[in-house]
């Protein structure tokens, strides 16, 4: 397991490029490493710009895929189902936002709470029919 702090631009680059590596080994193929990276860089830009600081962990879990955790203790996201329809966007970062996380990840849960903040749960499957996805 690999813990990042997210405090600035740099560290949205350590996080990626340990995703990348991770896939790497796991043996992903290009297009299912480029979404679990511009993943990770989503979920980490977001930290900074609306949490200042948090945590991304990226674990890779044998058989399974890579799972993914993003943790802050910023403001929360208050109106979550509005975020993953894609009504409410700032257009920062990448414009990839939640949805298209949720879109590019074979798992994804948010949990958060105002003022508490914000526990974001992605997992990239080893191998994409796992489950009855698609
Ligand atoms: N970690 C976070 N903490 C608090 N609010 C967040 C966080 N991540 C996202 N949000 C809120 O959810 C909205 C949508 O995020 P996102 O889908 O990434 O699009 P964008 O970042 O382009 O606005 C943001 O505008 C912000 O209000
Ligand atoms: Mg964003």
């Amino acid at each position: 397991m690999y813990r990042v702090a997210i405090d600035d631009e740099r560290d949205v680059y350590m996080a990626s490029s340990i995703g990348k590596k991770v896939a790497e080994e796991f043996g992903l193929d290009k297009i299912q490493q480029t979404k679990l990276v511009v993943s990770i860089m989503e979920l980490a830009r977001n930290i900074i710009y609306y949490a200042a600081k948090g945590e991304i962990f990226i674990i890779p879990v044998p058989n399974y895929g890579i799972e993914i955790v993003a943790i802050d203790q910023g403001p929360g996201i208050k109106e979550i189902e509005k975020v993953l329809k894609s009504e409410i966007r700032s257009k920062k970062g990448l414009g990839l936002g939640l949805s298209g996380v949720q879109r590019l990840m074979d798992e994804f849960e948010i949990t958060s709470k105002e003022n508490i903040g914000t526990r974001i749960r992605a997992v990239k499957w080893l191998n994409e029919r796992q489950g009855n996805h698609h």
